[in-house]
């Protein structure tokens, strides 16, 4: 089988990848083929031989002009900005990236932002700056509701993973019950919601007016869920308690931007699940090997619904 491999990839990244997915293909496609789109271009590679792509946020008209294309394999978990793409060609199945290591690694960060919100660290953190020795009230982690937006693999494993640590969890789908009343209970909400028409900028000045004083936002999902203006303000004026951020709208954060220096605002560079080649090379080899035997497919996109 000829494969496209194509994406923003650094050399070294490239490297680990075909690494990762020759050790996993090895053994599940043995015949299995590698090629880049520069192949193609410059007729190395036949377009019409090529049966599947596997992308990591591919430049725009990464797969246009392949004609016998039968799986779009995305090694990212949010597959917002490969819809985006005019050129996508229509009838091909898109697969997300759902991998239990990733999703592990999510939920680590998830529970490590709301330990932090709920014991104060970063709090401590900024008086640790300012000079100051004082502490503040401790409470129970069972005294803290934390209401997960999203419930796909991610938002799942987040959930499970701060019910465990004790937390009063509450998780949130778009097409559930309706949100103002769950934001009212809500005292730190974590966002791992997909990216789509009907979930950008929903993180806006009335869902913050919606969360109690004192809340606190922790983005993991994408940085155009949220109103950067509408956050800043609901900060500013005291409303807010702190933001952890991992997305953003423009990455990597520009210089200058009111994030870096907020004393409210955690800023990590969109590092809270990382995706780990040798575990998502072996998820990629089960979904083409399916592909191969025509056995159904894993974690296929629904194109109308966007993720
Ligand atoms: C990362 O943000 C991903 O979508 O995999």
């Amino acid at each position: 089988m000829q494969l496209l491999l194509a994406g923003e990839l650094e050399p070294g990244e490239l490297r680990r990848w075909q690494s990762a997915l020759g050790a996993a293909l090895a053994s599940a496609l043995p015949a299995a083929r590698w090629c880049t789109r520069e192949d193609v271009d410059r007729g190395r590679v036949d377009a019409a031989a090529v049966q599947a792509a596997i992308v990591a946020n591919p430049p725009p008209g990464s797969l246009r002009g392949l004609p016998n294309l039968r799986l779009i394999q995305s090694l990212w978990a949010g597959v917002d900005r490969l819809l985006a793409d005019p050129t996508l060609p229509a009838g091909v199945p898109v697969a997300r990236m759902v991998d239990p290591a990733m999703s592990a690694a999510m939920a680590e960060t998830a529970l490590w932002a709301v330990l932090a919100l709920h014991r104060g660290f970063f709090a401590y953190q900024r008086r640790q700056r300012e000079g100051v020795w004082r502490q503040h009230r401790q409470r129970r982690a069972d005294e803290v509701r934390v209401l997960v937006l999203g419930q796909g693999a991610m938002g799942a494993a987040a959930g499970a993973r701060l019910a465990a640590q004790g937390y009063a969890v509450e998780g949130w789908r778009r097409d559930g019950s309706p949100l103002a009343p769950r934001l009212a209970a809500a005292e730190i909400v974590v966002n791992l919601l997909p990216l789509t028409p009907a979930t950008r900028g929903l993180l806006d000045a009335a869902f913050f007016a919606a969360l109690p004083a004192g809340a606190s936002v922790v983005n993991l999902a994408r940085g155009a869920h949220v109103v950067d203006a509408d956050l800043l303000a609901a900060l500013d004026r005291g409303h807010l308690r702190h933001a952890v951020l991992d997305v953003f709208h423009v990455e990597p954060l520009p210089a200058g931007h009111p994030y870096w220096a907020h004393p409210r605002v955690t800023v990590l560079p969109h590092a809270a699940a990382l995706t780990d080649e040798r575990s998502a090379a072996a998820v990629v080899a089960a979904n083409l090997r399916a592909l191969h035997e025509g056995a159904p497919l894993a974690h296929l996109v629904q194109r109308e619904r966007q993720y």
